[in-house]
């Protein structure tokens, strides 16, 4: 598939089939949001990638009842970091310096620009920010799902808080902001599965600007 096809292909699956994925399959999967940018390369998040049942029975009252998170293979929860720190800044482009084999001064001028930017931002826009991160690499599992033919939910449809206690993620500076259920769609009983694609047009969506263009 290429990646439109792919994009024409997934959809917010309302109903799973309660079947396992290949490992070789969620690998590729964990591989693409590994690969996914962030800001200053920080990837501010963690992702549990959960397999066991009972926690996701747990978990599905806490999702509002969605039926996806007993019914999918693997459920996937992005936690941002509440909070950026120079700490973690440091220890972040000092791992980077120390894989392309670079002085451990090298960005230091730019560690103490953006720590003297984000210190002076309230709490919230750390939490914020970092969110943001999290949802670039969920767009990017999603298209990485798709193209395996995985079948995916995203999911903003759950009570933070709630999910933060029961996973313990406040205490390691953690705050859960997305879901994806990861499985295999049941056509049969899917209400989606076969209702038309809806998307702006694309004279809606884009705004062209035109004035002095590039060669071709
Ligand atoms: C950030 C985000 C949160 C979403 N939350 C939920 C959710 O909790 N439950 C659900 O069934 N669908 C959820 N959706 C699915 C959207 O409703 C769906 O992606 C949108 O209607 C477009 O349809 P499509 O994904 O089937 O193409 C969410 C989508 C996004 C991107």
């Amino acid at each position: 598939m290429t990646v439109l096809e792919a994009l024409q292909w997934r959809y917010a699956t309302k109903k799973m089939n309660g079947k396992r994925i290949p490992q070789e399959k969620l690998d590729y999967i964990l591989e693409a949001i590994r690969l996914s940018p962030s800001s200053s390369g920080l990837q501010p998040y963690k992702v549990l990638v959960i397999d066991d049942r009972e926690l996701l029975k747990k978990i599905q009252p806490i999702a509002w009842g969605q039926s996806q998170i007993v019914d999918c293979s693997h459920l996937l929860v992005f936690a941002a970091w509440d909070k950026y720190t120079e700490e973690k800044i440091d220890e972040t482009f000092q791992f980077i310096l120390k894989e392309r084999n670079l002085p451990p001064d090298t960005m230091d001028a730019y560690r103490e620009k953006l720590w003297g930017i984000y210190s002076q931002l309230p709490e919230e826009w750390h939490a914020h920010h970092a969110a943001k991160q999290a949802y670039i690499a969920m767009g990017i599992a999603m298209v990485a799902a798709a193209e395996q033919g995985i079948d995916c939910t995203p999911m903003e449809g759950f009570s933070p808080d709630e999910l933060d206690d029961l996973l313990g993620l406040r205490e390691q500076g953690l705050r859960s902001v997305l879901l994806l259920p990861l499985g295999y769609r049941d056509a049969e009983n899917d209400w989606l599965v076969n209702m038309k694609k809806v998307r702006r047009p694309k004279e809606e969506l884009f705004v062209e600007i035109k004035g002095e263009s590039v060669e071709a």
